[in-house]
């Protein structure tokens, strides 16, 4: 926190953990019955925050550094976290696949790289449409664990307060888990010789990946060496939280101000952004997102107005504070060149500092029915790994010539071998989508085309 803050809060001009309610707030679910709400708001406030104002700070001090070029982001996860996909294989290979790509991405691009998990709160969807009908029943659409049930059937579909209180725990759970990883040194990074690079013996950049890999144990092995412990607990893994902060009752009840500190502080995570449907200036999330201290991440893509976003931007960060806003873009490899360029012109003369991340999944998203495989005759939705590595390419070349910096990349990935996302190493086509997959909304890259990207990214940052 710098001085100048110390002195002064977000929480101004009328600003209140409430104040979002007299504004226009989409994607909330119609909570059915208040006094369960109302009680579930009540146990939330009072439970233990997942996070800490420390630790908060501390994440807003490395993104103002990415802003200046002194770091890069790697922010990943799934598109929607389910309740049941809390288990503990899934946890670890999530983190194994964030903390070798993160590796990679070091030695690649000789800076410091901040991990930040799409995970631990990201329970919520925003959906197009309130309602879903089949055979002519309409039930409410599902809007993740967080507020109701995928299944078809009215009680399943219909918002339960109380799922707010289990999210909470299933975030809680994660995050136990997670830390405890990495405090425990998490030997899977220790020894790159170890991790699953079969995919590298299909890929024309064999040898340039196992001498990347070759140095990483290298360089890891000689600073255990040297300093006589394992490298976990010389540099103690920094590892930070982010969700889409979409419903609103979740994030307010875990709103809260802490002694001697000023200003309010969203601790159900380090991280939130605001989705590119909820992102108007005069809408309750900007409202809520602009009184509390945490850095807010923005995702802006061909939909966004850029005068409405330097609005929300002026809004949210009124003092040009390092660190505090993020801009997430998610234009399509197709539009970047297009779209991204005037929104960065804009946005630079506002003067604020933003930090600009590029998130290569949510423009390239495309619906194919994959005439070979499993799942034959089926639309599925998928992305390309061409397109996903082509859009972060664009965007590092579009920021330097418009004397900005790309700071960071947004991924959804899982550590899993699923089969949603085709291409890459491997060469994944749309006939065997039918194989492995399990995304219940996005489609994720799989373990090997998270690493592949970072290779690739990082022999970018290298030239
Ligand atoms: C997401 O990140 O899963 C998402 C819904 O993104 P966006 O708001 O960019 O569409
Ligand atoms: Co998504």
């Amino acid at each position: 926190m710098t001085a100048e803050h110390a002195a002064r809060t977000f929480a101004t001009d009328g600003w209140s953990p409430q104040s979002w309610r007299s504004f226009p707030t989409l994607q909330q679910p119609e909570w059915p019955d208040r006094a369960v709400l109302a009680a579930a708001r009540t146990e939330l406030s009072r439970l233990p925050p997942l996070v800490t104002s420390f630790e908060i700070d501390a994440l807003r001090a490395q993104l103002a550094e990415a802003a200046a070029g002194q770091r890069f982001i790697l922010q990943g996860g799934d598109c929607a976290e389910t309740f049941d996909g809390c288990d503990s294989a899934s946890i670890a290979a999530r983190l194994k696949i964030l903390l070798q790509m993160s590796l990679v991405l070091v030695q690649g691009g000789k800076r410091r790289v901040t991990r930040i998990g799409r995970f631990a709160g990201q329970y919520a969807k925003p959906r197009s449409s309130d309602g879903e009908t089949r055979e002519g029943v309409t039930l409410p659409a599902y809007r993740g664990d967080l507020v109701n049930g995928p299944a078809f059937d009215a009680a399943s579909r219909a918002p339960d307060p109380r799922r707010l209180v289990r999210g909470h725990e299933r975030a809680a759970l994660t995050l136990n888990f997670t830390r405890s990883l990495i405090d425990g040194g998490f030997a899977d990074l220790h020894h790159p010789e170890y991790w699953d690079l079969e995919f590298v013996r299909h890929s024309p950049l064999a040898a340039e990946y196992q001498r990347m890999v070759d140095q990483i144990g290298d360089s890891l092995r000689f600073m255990e060496t040297l300093v006589g412990v394992n490298v976990a607990q010389v540099h103690r893994v920094d590892f930070f939280t982010s969700h889409e902060g979409l419903v609103l009752d979740y994030e307010e009840a875990q709103t809260r101000q802490v002694p001697h500190r000023a200003g309010w502080w969203d601790l159900s995570t380090h991280f939130p952004w605001i989705g590119v449907r909820t992102a108007a200036p005069g809408g309750g999330h900007v409202e809520f997102f602009r009184g509390i201290e945490n850095p807010v991440g923005i995702k802006v893509g061909p939909s966004t107005d850029a005068s409405d976003l330097v609005h929300a931007i002026e809004r949210i960060d009124p003092w040009g504070t390092p660190g505090r806003v993020t801009l997430i873009t998610r234009f399509g490899a197709r539009d970047v060149a297009r779209l991204l360029p005037p929104v960065v012109e804009r946005v630079r003369a506002t003067g604020r500092p933003v930090l600009w991340i590029c998130d290569p999944m949510h423009g390239n998203t495309e619906t194919v029915v994959p005439q070979s495989g499993p799942g034959t005759g089926v639309a599925v939705k998928t992305r390309k790994f061409g397109h996903v590595l082509a859009e972060v390419e664009q965007a590092f070349e579009i920021h330097a010539a418009c004397g900005t910096r790309l700071g960071g990349i947004h991924v959804e990935l899982t550590g899993e071998n699923v089969t949603e996302c085709t291409g890459g190493a491997r060469g994944l086509s749309d006939g065997q989508l039918g194989e492995a997959y399990r995304s219940a909304v996005d489609p994720r890259l799989n373990y090997e085309q998270s690493l592949e990207l970072a290779m690739l990214i990082a022999r970018r940052m290298k030239g």
